[in-house]
């Protein structure tokens, strides 16, 4: 097969032959007996080395972002209230559950490419780059912008990862397309919300 210059070839190499599945399997995560490489057609990345730091200097600030997100979400789902409580709450538990999903699939690639993934509560708190989200009951007039500001800056930052990620590792870059645009969608929602 020739590869055009964009393609991206993935070998699986398994340990066992037989392939069970497991609950990761269920959740779409990948197993431990399962290695998946991507041989881009780029000569510099197929030459098959990979600069762990740099891509780590992408996901790891993005992992926190996502669980910053997360965390948000569920407060702002809690404590919403207003005139458009019923679909502002909905609304923010999905996003909850999305950005919970996309931080365990961003930190499993760290580890994926040998890299300790670090989200813990402490290292959240001193790195996140966003703000405290107000305490209390917040009006739902004022949810909507705070979290179309939230969801913008991850957008903004992630649109700058991803043409970083081109020149170190295609699989990472994909995975941060992928979140990108299900981020993009969340925000426009949001935005309409806002009168
Ligand atoms: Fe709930």
């Amino acid at each position: 097969m020739v590869a055009r210059p964009t393609d991206v070839v993935l070998v699986v190499e398994r340990t066992d032959p037989v392939p069970t599945r497991s609950r990761d399997d269920a959740a779409g995560c990948a197993r431990d007996d399962e290695v998946t490489r991507a041989i881009p057609s780029d000569p510099r990345a197929r030459s098959g080395v990979m600069d762990r730091h740099a891509v780590e200097q992408e996901l790891e600030p993005l992992l926190i972002e996502l669980v910053d997100l997360a965390l948000t979400a569920k407060q702002a789902h809690w404590n919403v209230s207003g005139l458009w409580f019923r679909p502002l709450h909905a609304q923010l538990d999905e996003l909850a559950d999305d950005v919970r999903g996309w931080s365990d699939d961003v930190a499993e690639r760290l580890t994926t490419i040998g890299v300790a993934a670090d989200a813990r509560v402490e290292t959240v708190a001193k790195t996140t780059p966003f703000g405290s989200f107000p305490s209390g009951f917040v009006e739902s007039t004022q949810v909507a912008p705070l979290m179309v500001e939230r969801l913008t800056g991850v957008v903004e930052s992630n649109r700058a990862r991803i043409e970083r990620l081109g020149a170190e590792d295609l699989v990472s870059q994909d995975l941060v397309v992928g979140i990108t645009a299900r981020l993009e969608k969340h925000k426009w929602m949001f935005a309409a919300e806002q009168p």
